[in-house]
């Protein structure tokens, strides 16, 4: 009830009465009262004016589950969306879930991680500095060999959400870690638990550095934040939001068929194509020019010998890149 008078007041920019309110919600006056307050409590400020209603002025800056339940307009992703303060890691917190039965599509999402995992058994910083920390939980019916594409749907996903909200020029460096210029705004870890033959569940963990005002000593060269970038604070929730329904897009529409269509917009936004790259294979380090990305979503890469490899994982270094 409180997400939907809170959509209400979102959609208007006028104040709306508290009978308006009240008669399409089919609930008293004073019941609306009630949820505008809690509203406030929360740090939404709302206009109240006797005999003209209710505007909202402001939305909190904190991550707030009614608010993005009123803002995801998604068939899958986000159907059930968790906020919490702190949490040691997200993907964690997915994984504790999805074996007691969560459902697919669930979003939890957390203030600060106090084990926030990046790929390669890094760390990820994660306290409350502006970034968005969540993780998602899915469960396709696929065979573990096509999780590659879900993995390059996904950092297109969230690299289109960034250029949507932002206007900002965001790349994807393969397989899925976003960039600005040369530095990252964006990382992705997925984790997957499988039979041989079929996926029990995905968690797929995203960290974006949203209105993180500066970065340590030790990231500032390789890393951004949107607001570095653009000179705003973004609204974390509709920014989230916007993430979310551009996930569930792309999860749909690009990628579960697998289609050409979908390796197609991966490479139209792929900074590392046509560039040097070395990558680590079996403890040899290979040099070469990445020209192409293959339907299943392995890098190509072609040596100054003229030998064509397809990398399927491992860390690839681009140059010029961070
Ligand atoms: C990378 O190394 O680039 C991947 C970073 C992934 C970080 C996110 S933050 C939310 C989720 N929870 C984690 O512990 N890690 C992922």
């Amino acid at each position: 009830m409180r997400s939907t008078i809170l959509s209400m007041l979102q959609r208007s920019d006028k104040h709306l009465s508290g009978e308006i309110i009240s008669e399409k919600l089919g609930i008293t006056r004073s019941a609306v009262w009630k949820h505008i307050k809690s509203l406030k409590n929360e740090g939404y400020e709302i206009d109240s004016v006797r005999n003209r209603g209710y505007k909202l002025i402001s939305a909190p800056s904190l991550l707030n589950e009614d608010r993005l339940q009123s803002l995801v307009d998604t068939s899958l992703i986000g159907k059930e969306i968790k906020v919490l303060k702190t949490v040691d890691s997200t993907n964690e917190e997915i994984k504790r879930l999805a074996r007691s039965g969560a459902e697919n599509g669930l979003v939890v999402a957390a203030e600060c991680q106090s084990a926030g995992k990046g790929r390669f058994s890094r760390q990820w910083s994660s306290g409350v500095d502006g970034g968005l920390y969540f993780s998602v939980l899915l469960r396709p019916e696929l065979p573990p060999s096509d999780i590659a594409a879900i993995t390059l749907a996904v950092g297109y996903a969230v690299c289109l959400a960034i250029i949507d909200y932002t206007k900002l020029p965001a790349q994807i460096k393969w397989p899925n870690d976003i960039i600005i210029g040369r530095k990252k705004v964006c990382g992705i870890l997925t984790e997957m638990a499988a039979q041989s033959d079929r996926v029990d569940h995905l968690i797929i963990g995203i960290g974006i550095n949203v209105n993180n005002p500066s970065f340590s000593a030790e990231l500032k060269e390789k890393a951004t934040s949107l607001f570095l970038e653009s000179g705003s604070r973004l609204d974390r929730n509709a920014f989230l939001a916007c993430v979310l329904n551009h996930l569930d897009t792309a999860l749909q529409n690009y990628f579960l068929s697998l289609s050409i269509d979908g390796i197609e917009h991966f490479k139209s936004l792929c900074a590392t194509l046509e560039r040097q790259v070395t990558v680590q294979r079996g403890g040899q380090q290979i040099t070469g020019t990445a020209f192409d990305v293959s339907p299943s979503g392995e890098l190509l890469i072609r040596t100054a010998e003229g030998q064509e490899i397809a990398v399927n994982s491992g860390e690839v270094t681009v140059q010029g890149i961070y």
